[in-house]
């Protein structure tokens, strides 16, 4: 990529994380606090004219995949035509969705080029499903998942681990590999404003490990090969069908190997999941002048590691990851 997308610490960005919404169909606890997050009002998120745009410069400079992320991404009004134009830029799409909506989405997913989607699943027991998400769509869910295997999208399902939620569904998620072509990837639970994280909540990779250990013993659980910048230390049982993996953001941080910048909703560049200065994009794009000194800056600014929040007594404190944002008006 151009120089531009190249930080302080050597690491190259060719992949941008676009939130093109604030608002969700959900309430997962772990995502937003219980009381809600104050929305931005409208004429201050990006219009689809200006999402596509700030994704043309990204493109021209080098970004190779722009993965698309919200809230929950297809509950924006106009998400068919955002999809649809980014989908025309020649470079990898897809999307992190919550699958309540896809059935609605199939022809455009396809129109646009999007193959793979990663669809969020916290467990497979209805009543617990409901409480997680403060809402009642688990039927709902299920039919669109099955929908998305019947027509061959690769499927990726991320399980966000909480100790005493659903640690003991661990082997249940790895069992549906036994038959599936799916991948489920297991997320080692992270700090962010009113999620009421606390270090007893988190379930380790070591953890996850472990279990699969006892279950499987060690010689059946294979380590697969990752592919560069990949989040997720991927795993399979020998001889099931499909894989599972482990997202350890928290015991195991994969800073170095970073190549992801984050756009949010409301036009601000990120250059880190875990730092609060954010660059505002969306005056300068409005007053027809070029973006582009405004990410030089942004991301000569990036941290090593975790914005800033490299060691642990950092960044697990709350009094500092409450200055960051909630997940749901991040993206993930
Ligand atoms: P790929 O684009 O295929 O690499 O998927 P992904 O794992 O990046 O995306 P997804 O949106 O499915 O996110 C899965 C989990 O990884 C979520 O918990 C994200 O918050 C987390 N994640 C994604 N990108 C980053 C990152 O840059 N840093 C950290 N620490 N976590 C991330
Ligand atoms: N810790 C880890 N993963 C999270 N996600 C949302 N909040 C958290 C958190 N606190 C995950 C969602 C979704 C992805 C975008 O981020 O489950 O799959
Ligand atoms: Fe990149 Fe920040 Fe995630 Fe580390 S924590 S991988 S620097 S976005």
């Amino acid at each position: 990529p151009n120089k531009i997308l190249q930080d302080t610490h050597g690491r190259a960005h060719n992949y941008l994380r676009i939130s093109i919404t604030e608002y969700c169909n959900l309430r997962c606890t772990y995502c937003m606090p219980a009381e809600g997050i104050s929305l931005t009002p409208k004429p201050h998120l990006m219009t689809a004219d200006e999402i596509v745009s700030i994704a043309q410069t990204f493109v021209n400079l080098g970004v190779t995949k722009i993965r698309l992320t919200g809230g929950e991404p297809l509950v924006r009004k106009d998400a068919k035509d955002v999809i649809a134009r980014l989908g025309k830029l020649g470079v990898e799409l897809t999307i992190t969705t919550n699958g309540i909506l896809v059935d609605d989405f199939i022809d455009t997913f396809k129109e646009a080029g999007i193959t793979g989607l990663n669809v969020s699943i916290d467990s497979l027991v209805k009543e617990k499903f409901n409480l997680i998400t403060r809402r009642n769509y688990f039927d709902q869910f299920w039919k669109n998942l099955n929908l998305l295997e019947e027509q061959n999208f690769k499927l990726r399902l991320n399980v966000v681990v909480m100790k005493g939620f659903n640690d003991n569904e661990i082997l249940d998620f790895i069992e549906l590999t036994k038959d599936r072509n799916i991948m489920i990837r297991f997320i080692e639970f992270m700090p962010f404003d009113g999620n009421k994280w606390n270090k007893d909540k988190l379930v380790s990779y070591a953890e996850i490990i472990n279990q699969t250990h006892d279950k499987y013993g060690i010689t059946k659980v294979e380590r697969l090969i990752d592919k560069p910048n990949d989040t997720a230390k991927n795993h399979k049982i020998a001889g099931y069908k499909g894989s599972f993996s482990v997202i350890s953001s928290v015991t195991n941080p994969f800073c170095s190997t970073c190549n992801r910048i984050r756009l949010t909703a409301d036009g601000k560049l990120k250059n880190c999941l875990f730092s609060n200065t954010e660059t505002s994009l969306l005056e300068t794009l409005r007053s027809g002048e070029s973006i582009e000194p405004l990410l030089a800056q942004n991301i000569q600014s990036k941290h090593a590691m975790r914005g800033g929040m490299d060691d642990d007594a950092k960044f697990q404190n709350p009094d500092l990851f409450s200055k960051n944002r909630s997940m749901i008006k991040i993206g993930g």
